[in-house]
């Protein structure tokens, strides 16, 4: 598959354009949030708060080349080693995605319910005509793109013991909050009244464990080593890798770093397409603490010709339609780049992103450490802060990194010393 043109060669006005994007889709990026589309987004709006929407190259996932994956973040050097990590992965062929039914779930707490097995037997045998009355009867449930799919109960024991319904609801294209909190509330007072009890709670869980996403990929070893690193043999680059994993998977301190690193990636992916990275934040972590002791959410192997493996699995609650996925006119071009059809293909990308992100940072904290790279994209930030600009831009970070003096004085120095570039 033919590599596309880096982006970062391109001027940055020339950049949406090699991307594909339209005159109307270029123009909506450039016009950005406006304060007045703020306003009818949240109260007490008093304009809006930018942040840099890099884009992502290299991705191809389940054999579909992707023009660009949009990624809003603050943090220097995550655009770069996702879109790294991405090259590597393609030459195996990019990444294998894979995603479960939208399916979310709704809370139900019901308390001072007299005899509670034989409410939870009486809410069960109900179980098929509350699912048709949301789906079919209820005026603000019923709808043609979600659904609700069945009831299960759960009893918590303790003091107060508590009876909860979960309510299972396919989302489709959507994130379905509202459409699961209005079910939820609408579904309560016949809850509580086959319960004999009292409904307290009515809202979505954020551990959306049924509907998940997950990729894999492989990463050649002969690929590994950098300029840097080539003296070490590519075994003991991916050894490092794989011992990078295990000591996420055992260790709760080490895998949320690993999985902070992880999220880099989705969040931005998540932020770009107007979705609500707050929702898939908790669902990960409560995600990665499912079985009492918090782990890492991507793992890498080496297979039987040495190269690595890394797979991923999260729970990715994200949607295409609906909320500030449609109401955030960047968010459309966001979603337009990536090219996806529904809230699964979306989920599936994210959820590659997560995997190259996560390459990209133990290869790099395994072998020369993330610092360097670090150092390079803030020495090119001060040089930028001092003034200069076009190929001095570039002179100047390179002499800031090679005398290991990254400062802003030193960058304004230079830049007084440098003979001036060609107007
Ligand atoms: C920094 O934002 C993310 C990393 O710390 C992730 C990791 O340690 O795996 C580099």
């Amino acid at each position: 598959m033919p590599a596309p043109p880096r982006l970062r060669d391109l001027p940055l006005d020339d950049r949406p354009r090699a991307l594909g994007l339209t005159d109307a889709q270029i123009a909506a990026l450039r016009a950005g949030l406006t304060p007045a589309q703020a306003d009818r987004m949240i109260e007490n709006a008093i304009g809006v708060f930018g942040l840099p929407l890099g884009v992502a190259q290299h991705f191809v996932v389940n054999g579909r080349a992707i023009a660009g994956i949009p990624m809003v973040i603050e943090e220097a050097s995550v655009v770069a080693a996702c879109s790294y990590a991405a090259k590597l992965a393609r030459a195996s062929g990019g990444f294998t995605a894979g995603s479960s039914a939208p399916i979310m779930i709704g809370q139900v707490q019901l308390l001072d319910v007299p005899d509670i097995e034989a409410a939870r037997a009486r809410i069960n045998a109900e179980a098929d005509a509350l699912i048709g009355w949301l789906n079919d009867d209820h005026p603000t449930t019923r709808s043609r793109h979600v659904h609700a799919l069945g009831l299960e109960t759960r009893v918590l024991t303790g003091d107060p013991p508590m009876l909860v319904v979960h309510l299972l609801y396919d989302c489709g294209d959507a994130m379905g909050a509202n459409a699961i909190n209005t079910a939820c509330e609408a579904l309560a007072p016949r809850l509580a009244a086959l319960a004999g009890g009292r409904a307290n709670l009515r809202i979505l869980s954020n551990l959306s464990d049924r509907r998940m996403a997950w990729a894999t990929c492989t990463i050649r070893a002969d690929l590994l080593a950098t300029r840097t690193d080539a003296a070490l043999p590519p075994e003991a680059i991916a050894q490092r890798i794989v011992e990078a994993s295990l000591f996420a998977e055992r260790d709760p301190y080490r895998a949320a770093t690993h999985n902070k690193g992880i999220m880099n990636g989705i969040d931005a992916v998540v932020i770009a397409t107007g979705n609500d990275w707050r929702a898939v934040e908790a669902a990960a972590h409560a995600y990665a603490a499912r079985d009492g002791c918090y782990t890492a959410l991507a793992t890498w192997r080496m297979d039987a010709a040495g190269n690595l493996v890394g797979r991923i699995e999260l729970p990715l609650a994200v949607g295409i339609v609906g909320g500030a996925t449609r109401v955030h006119p960047v968010a459309q071009v966001g979603l337009a780049l990536l090219g996806v059809k529904t809230a699964r293909e979306l989920a599936e990308v994210i959820a590659c992103v997560g995997l190259a992100q996560n390459f990209a940072a133990i290869r790099a904290l395994a072998m020369e450490g993330i610092q360097q790279g670090h150092m390079a994209l803030h020495a090119r930030q001060l040089a930028i802060a001092a003034g200069a600009h076009g190929e001095m831009v570039e002179r100047i970070a390179a002499q800031l990194v090679a005398e290991g003096n990254v400062r802003l004085e030193r960058a304004q120095e230079l830049l007084s010393q440098a003979p001036l570039p060609p107007a």
